[in-house]
């Protein structure tokens, strides 16, 4: 089958490279993809994730029988509703959820909503807006410190603030309500702090049935140590030592099958990935959020470890026939570093040129997460991730320990990463 993928970053660049391998691809059609993703596919730069009529035209052109869309602003901004509308294409088979759908990520107010109506364990919380500014100072005293403060639309990933002090809470609340984030932050979530350790877990969904994708941690912080401001994220690995099988079987239960069902209850067709985000607690799951679409940089980890042919998870994804669809995991370990350009996640440069000497074997790649080519034909950074070394191993240290030979051989000026992925877990065996 002719698959177009959308989007530009490590993540897609990874789902490519993973459906590149399935016997069942044709071709692979990329919108507006990256210099790395341009040996598994046909790249179309000039056409953003965006530009919804430019997407039906390609699936026009090529004779698309599957989109696969990777970032969340298109799924929020409703390009499945806006494909399905057109002539011909009303039964064209998509993964991502419809604008209905993306809502879980897209406004934390419904999501917060939906773990409510559904009995589904998530922090207290109460939303406000310029309107209800006393209630909200009200709200944040009767809670301990740190306070935690949402915006509830999309914010890039920048729109949660966790402040030590209520004072400081005060002045983020107000700067929030008006216009920090523009319209999505013209409402805000104030929720109560949970204490535990974090992993993201990935399901796979025709919307009645399910599939569990290997479990990933991802490292937020730019600095070791989880310290330092919240970048798009430094690394990850998967598995996730703490999430055994008592508690995914925990998450099963008291999140997964009640968010599905929560779903169909609601009349939402959902056929995609949900991205749930978790704290463990004292070995409770709770539900920090939800997206609409895989993890970045968690994906990047993720497809090292699935064995099963992913074109037919995709496919069936999409025809909502998930029915007896067995995925296979590598039992082996993978991690990845995110390369950085110097500054991030402030201001950085951007055009550095980028040398690396070899092309990555079956159990190690280097996915480009913004990288572009310049004038002369060189690969330059365009982003503030520029690459990320994704290695497989039979313990987390050999991944790791690939992790960093491979980023050693990349250079380009101002490289800069963390050295300590997946120590934190290392630490805890
Ligand atoms: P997000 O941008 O929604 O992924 O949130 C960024 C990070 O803020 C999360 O990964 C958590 O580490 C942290 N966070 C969000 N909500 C809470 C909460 N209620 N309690 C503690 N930490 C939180
Ligand atoms: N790694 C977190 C995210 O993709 O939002």
């Amino acid at each position: 089958m002719n698959i177009l993928l959308l989007g530009s970053g490590g993540r897609e660049h990874a789902l490519a490279w993973r459906i590149a391998r399935s016997p069942r691809l044709t071709e692979l059609f990329i919108a507006p993809g990256n210099p790395g993703m341009a040996n598994y596919g046909r790249c179309f730069p000039e056409v953003s994730v965006q530009d919804f009529e430019a997407i039906a035209a390609l699936v026009r052109q090529y004779k698309i029988h599957l989109v696969v869309v990777g970032p969340e602003v298109p799924l929020v901004g409703g390009i499945v509703d806006f494909l399905h509308r057109q002539p011909q294409l009303e039964q064209l088979l998509i993964v991502g959820p419809d604008a209905a759908g993306a809502r879980l990520e897209g406004s934390k107010e419904f999501s917060k909503g939906f773990m409510e109506r559904h009995g589904i364990p998530t922090a207290a919380y109460r939303s406000f807006d310029s309107g209800s500014y006393a209630a909200a100072i009200d709200y944040l005293r009767s809670l301990e410190p740190p306070y935690v403060l949402k915006a509830n639309g999309l914010a890039a990933g920048k729109g949660v603030i966790i402040s030590s002090s209520l004072e400081e809470a005060q002045r983020e609340l107000q700067m929030l309500l008006s216009g920090r984030f523009g319209e999505a932050s013209s409402r805000v979530v104030i929720e109560e702090y949970l204490t535990g350790i974090e992993c993201s877990v990935f399901v796979a969904t025709d919307g009645k049935d399910w599939r569990l994708l290997p479990v990933a941690k991802d490292y937020k912080r730019i600095g070791e140590g989880d310290t330092g401001p919240n970048t798009g994220g430094m690394g990850s690995v998967s598995p996730v030592a703490f999430a055994d099988a008592a508690f995914m079987q925990r998450v099963e239960e008291r999140v997964i099958r009640p968010t599905i069902a929560g779903l169909q209850a609601e009349g939402i067709d959902y056929r995609g990935f949900i991205f749930i985000g978790l704290m463990n607690v004292g070995g409770e799951p709770y539900v920090i959020e939800y997206n609409c679409r895989m993890g970045d940089p968690e994906t990047e980890s993720v497809m090292l470890r699935i064995d099963s042919d992913f074109v037919d998870l995709l496919e069936r994804m999409a025809r909502g026939e998930l029915g007896d669809y067995r995925l296979e995991e590598s039992a082996k370990y993978a991690a990845t570093v995110v390369m950085v350009a110097p500054g991030y996640p402030e201001a950085y440069p951007k055009g550095m040129r980028i040398s690396y000497p070899h092309e990555p074997t079956f159990d190690s790649a280097l996915f480009h997460a913004g990288t572009s080519r310049d004038s002369s034909g060189h690969l330059v950074s365009s982003g503030g991730r520029v690459l990320t070394a994704s290695c497989l191993g039979s313990t987390l240290e050999e991944a790791l320990a690939a992790c960093y030979r491979l980023v050693d051989q990349v250079n380009y000026e101002g490289k800069t990463l963390r050295r300590d992925i997946g120590q934190d877990l290392l630490a805890l065996q």
